[in-house]
């Protein structure tokens, strides 16, 4: 399986060197006028643990999230000081774990973030459907959060119960929205089960609809080798018509596709911490990408704290990029948005996309995997599908491996890949 990766790698960076991590920080984290900027901080906890969710999570603990809160203060002031200059910023996103769970802590990272970014694009939050309830929504707006996230997987008892987790309760939902609007109300779906058809999916996006969301994201199942899922990955070939099924449904239903697995149905809304030029992450397992780095914080929570108690960033592991490294990254997941405009790339990397992957596109348009409009590339249906198939090698090639690793070491030596 990672010989593909392996091969795509060395093709399309035309090198044989790895990306190859180690336990070396670069000396400065230097992001001042840094274009296309995103902030990502990263909650673990969570009041149960789900057997199929690769991301790094714990229990939850009063104690221990108060100090993890704390650190995190002191993670955003650290960080603050290694860049001068303006910072804009587009985003802030919190994920986890389930942020609500340190709903009292939040106005004050918010603010203190404020302190040292001005977010242009709004604030957004993942959110357990346990937490959807008029109090928490409307602590959550005063605080500034714009667009929630809901981790629906199904409204159908038999998927939750696949899945291990309580049934969703549609109805309550939809009461608690219209009392608490948000500009973004994604939900989330969990999609290629076992035994799901299409008319399954397309009875929960309906459900999503008229429970108030006007944005969805429809995951494929992943099996990561480290999680005790016991469930089976669907065929190939099932899973590519159920892909292109549901794409088709929500597209002849007026929905916008804004990413391989995010659709909207209102023009304004949408929901991706992912499709960003640069980012910062604070908190355990966040990431960072900037134009010549990518480093990742320990996934250990008392690691993550003690490091930050000493006045040290928790950073593990870092890559420093070779150029084409950071042109394959940024290609990566620029198509992931479904679209690559060639200028945005040479405003990026200051050389025309045609010259450094001129032959690569050629080959593209040839299989019908994109099409050109005014120097936009467009990934066309078929074109998402392998897109979606070769994310699929990544995730395990790459994150699966990562995050196996770092699971197991706070601070592992170096990682190839
Ligand atoms: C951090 S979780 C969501 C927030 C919240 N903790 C919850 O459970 O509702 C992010 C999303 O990742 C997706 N996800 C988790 N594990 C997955 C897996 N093994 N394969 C595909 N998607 C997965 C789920 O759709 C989930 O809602
Ligand atoms: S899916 Fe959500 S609630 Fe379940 S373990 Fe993952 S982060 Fe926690």
């Amino acid at each position: 399986m990672s010989i593909i990766t392996t091969l795509t790698r060395m093709w399309l960076t035309r090198s044989c060197q790895p990306f190859r991590f180690t336990n070396q920080p670069a000396a400065r984290l230097d992001y001042a006028g840094c274009r296309n900027l995103g902030l990502y901080v990263h909650i673990p906890f969570c009041r149960s643990l789900c057997n199929f969710c690769p991301y790094c999570k714990t229990l939850y603990n009063e104690t221990l999230c108060n100090d993890y809160m704390e650190a995190l203060l002191e993670e955003i002031r650290l960080v603050s000081q290694q860049s001068d200059g303006p910072k804009q910023v587009s985003s802030l996103y919190f994920g986890g774990g389930t942020p609500a769970l340190a709903l009292p802590h939040l106005p004050r990272i918010i603010e203190a973030l404020r302190e040292h970014f001005q977010i242009t694009e709004g604030i957004g939050l993942e959110l357990h459907p346990a937490d959807v309830t008029v109090p928490v929504l409307q602590a959550l707006r005063q605080a500034g959060v714009d667009k929630i996230s809901i981790g629906v997987q199904s409204f159908q008892p038999k998927f939750q119960q696949l899945l291990g987790r309580q049934p969703v309760k549609a109805a309550s939902i939809a009461q608690t929205l219209a009392a608490v609007p948000f500009a973004t109300v994604s939900m989330d779906f969990i999609f290629a089960l076992p035994g799901q058809t299409l008319a399954d999916l397309q009875a929960d996006v309906e459900t999503a609809f008229q429970c108030g969301a006007n944005h969805i994201a429809i995951y494929p199942f992943i099996d990561f080798t480290f999680t005790k899922s016991k469930l089976s990955a669907m065929p190939k070939k099932q899973k590519h018509r159920l892909l292109d099924d549901i794409t088709n449904y929500l597209l002849a239903r007026g929905c916008t596709r804004n990413s391989i697995w995010t659709f909207a149905s209102q023009p304004n809304a949408a929901y991706s911490s992912m499709t960003r030029d640069n980012f910062l992450g604070f908190g355990c397992s966040a990431t960072t990408l900037l134009p010549e780095q990518f480093k990742i914080n320990t996934f250990s929570v008392p690691e993550y704290i003690r490091t930050i108690k000493e006045g040290r960033l928790p950073t593990s592991l870092t890559l420093r990029f070779t150029e084409r490294q950071r042109m394959i990254y940024y290609l990566f997941w620029t198509a992931y948005s479904t679209k690559v405009p060639a200028a945005d790339f040479e405003t990026f990397f200051g050389v025309p996309l045609r010259k450094m992957y001129g032959a690569e596109l050629q080959l593209a348009k040839w299989l019908g995997f994109a099409t050109e409009q005014n120097g936009v590339y467009s990934l066309t249906l078929k074109g998402a599908f392998y897109y979606h198939y070769y994310e699929n090698f990544y995730t395990l090639a790459y994150i699966d491996k990562m995050w196996g690793l770092m699971r197991e070491q706070a601070w592992p030596e170096k990682l190839e890949l």
